[in-house]
């Protein structure tokens, strides 16, 4: 198959995996980078150009669009859907995984377990806010990433001061219920298709809540229990990812999804689990073109 792998960075460790992987079994693979990519509508067609051709022989793309960049990069996305092209995650499943809130919205709606969350109304933050005590409350920028954009407030004024401080900047957040029993660690399991095909546990690293490894947390190798198992399987079709990461946390009632990530880097999982999720990436796209 011609397979596209759309990524600003050739010599990135996800991408050279998937590359690796796909040329072992036999697949003509081609890396575009999106800020050379042309997108363009002439006589009722749609184009792409990448730098100075016509890319029209893709059979499959692999979207590795990055969160600066999801506007222009689902755009690509949304060309090669558009001419019937399989990608592993669609445009819109990017788009809505990118935004926190809407997110959250759409794995309620399809009955997976949550913190409790709320976008809150401008006018009644305070209330909103009296709503979680005067414990320990999290704020969430809405396209935050890596741990960036989160924080965690000790109490009702500390929390009053963030969202006040927020709005200012005109900054839009969510606040959550902090689940305090995860103790700074949390669960990354990479769904493909139908399955986990590699899980992790993360750890903060000391001082810190969030045990994002962009934060220098640390990592081990997890098995998932069943129940965790079926929850990231149906947030990842909730937001109609076939290949995506699922971050979740082991509350004392069961496990909470946290996010769910597009564009999950395989670096991290694949060193710690020693599986070849990109391998598994390969597979399934040979499963569902058959
Ligand atoms: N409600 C929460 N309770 C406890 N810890 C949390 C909560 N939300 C986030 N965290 C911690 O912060 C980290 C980053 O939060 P997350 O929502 O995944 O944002 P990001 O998209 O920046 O990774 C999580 O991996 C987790 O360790
Ligand atoms: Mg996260």
């Amino acid at each position: 198959m011609n397979i596209a792998i759309l990524s600003r960075g050739e010599l990135l460790y996800s991408t050279q995996s998937l590359l690796i992987a796909a040329e072992k079994r036999n697949h003509n693979v081609e890396i575009m980078d999106p800020t050379y990519c042309n997108v363009l509508i002439e006589k009722n067609k749609v184009l792409l150009q990448y730098h100075d051709e016509i890319i029209d022989d893709i059979d499959v793309l692999i979207p590795r669009v990055g969160a600066s960049n999801t506007y222009y990069g689902t755009s690509i996305v949304r060309h090669f859907e558009a001419l019937g092209v399989y990608s592993v995650a669609s445009s819109q499943g990017i788009i809505q995984s990118r935004d926190k809130w809407t997110s959250f919205q759409l794995l309620a709606t399809a009955g997976i377990p949550l913190p409790k969350t709320t976008l809150g109304s401008p006018a009644y933050l305070k209330d909103f806010l009296k709503d979680f005590g005067d414990g320990k409350v999290i704020i969430k920028i809405l396209e935050g990433t890596h741990g960036n954009g989160v924080i965690l407030c000790e109490n009702y004024v500390n929390a009053l001061s963030t969202v006040e401080t927020l709005q200012g900047l005109r900054s839009r957040f969510v606040m959550q219920e902090y689940i305090a029993e995860s103790m700074g660690s949390d669960i990354r399991a990479i769904v493909v298709g139908d399955q986990v095909v590699a899980s992790m546990k993360r750890f903060s690293r000391a001082g810190d809540f969030r045990s994002n490894l962009h934060q220098g947390g640390s990592a081990k190798s997890y098995t998932l229990s069943d129940k965790e198992k079926e929850v990231a399987v149906a947030a990842a079709k909730a937001l109609n990812l076939e290949v995506c990461g699922v971050d979740i946390l082991a509350s004392t009632r069961g496990p909470l999804v946290l996010e769910v990530n597009s564009t999950p880097g395989l670096e991290g999982i694949e060193t710690t689990t020693g599986i070849s999720v990109a391998n598994a990436i390969i597979k399934h796209i040979e499963q569902s073109r058959n």
